[in-house]
């Protein structure tokens, strides 16, 4: 691996893990819940991250360029939550574009077995194209629109391996209660989680976190269950005990306790 690819890939997951915090749900469900103002959002929990997950547009309005964290940028987008298909996304962002945002890597989701599924494919093969040449890493996320139910582990499995033999260099992908190992071992890159819709309560996000961190994922690309959570900065303080420290569910659960109490 070139010393580009390789500095950016480090900076992402020093030591191998890492915690993505995605900001970037914008790009086609508009102002969600507690990320109206991405950028005040973020701020409490920017010490517990290692990248943010953003577009070009969140990133020039609401992220200071000076010490900022690294970024992973959006790059697929042009459907809405109220538009015909979710999947039926393009490029948007050039490779100057992106070399310009001093982006560490670049995020864009694949919709395998949807109607578009061959021409996210191909947006990934592009990007891959684009970004090797100057030595950006490519994360596929494997994407499901509305439909939640295909996130189970054949489906799971398929879609990262496919993402990885097109080149991605790392894939963000669901956990999955059952054999989330097979899903990690059949795919030749690293695995991150993404979260999904806000679990019922904050024990059982460190639980399906540190599953899925024992079963072999890289960290997490976490969004709704940090922000929309009663206390972001304890959850984040608590997570990334669990992706860079180890910490069980218990261990993290008291940091999480402790955080909300102290802050
Ligand atoms: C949206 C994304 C998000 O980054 C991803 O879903 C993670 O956020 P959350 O934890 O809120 O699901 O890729 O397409």
């Amino acid at each position: 691996m070139d010393w580009g690819m390789e500095n950016r890939l480090g900076q992402l997951m020093p030591n191998g893990k890492c915690f993505f915090m995605p900001i970037d749900h914008g790009y086609f469900q508009g102002p969600t819940r507690r990320l109206e103002k991405p950028g005040e959002t973020i701020k409490p929990l920017l010490p517990y991250v290692d990248a943010i997950f953003c577009t070009r547009g969140v990133l020039r309005s609401a992220i200071a360029p000076a010490g900022s964290k690294p970024i992973v940028l959006r790059v697929s987008g042009c459907t809405s939550m109220v538009g015909k298909d979710l999947a039926n996304e393009e490029l948007t962002t050039s490779i100057e574009e992106i070399i310009r945002l001093n982006a560490a890597a670049v995020g864009i989701s694949i919709f395998i077995g949807s109607e578009y599924e061959r021409e996210t494919l191909k947006n990934l093969a592009t990007l891959v194209n684009a970004c090797e040449g100057y030595g950006i890493p490519v994360m596929a996320v494997t994407a499901v629109g509305r439909e939640l139910d295909k996130r189970e582990y054949r489906y799971l499995a398929l879609s990262c391996r496919i993402a990885a033999e097109l080149g991605a260099k790392v894939v963000k992908t669901y956990w999955c209660d059952e054999h989330f190992d097979k899903v990690v071992e059949g795919c030749p890159v690293p695995v991150i989680m993404a979260g999904g819709p806000k679990c019922e309560t904050d024990l059982e996000v460190l639980e399906f976190v540190s599953d899925g961190i024992q079963k072999g994922a890289v960290g997490i690309n976490l969004g709704r269950n940090v922000w929309q959570s009663a206390h972001p900065a304890a959850m984040a303080k608590a997570l990334r005990a669990v992706v860079h420290d180890n910490a069980s569910p218990k261990q993290a659960h008291e940091i999480f306790k402790e955080a909300k109490e102290n802050k």
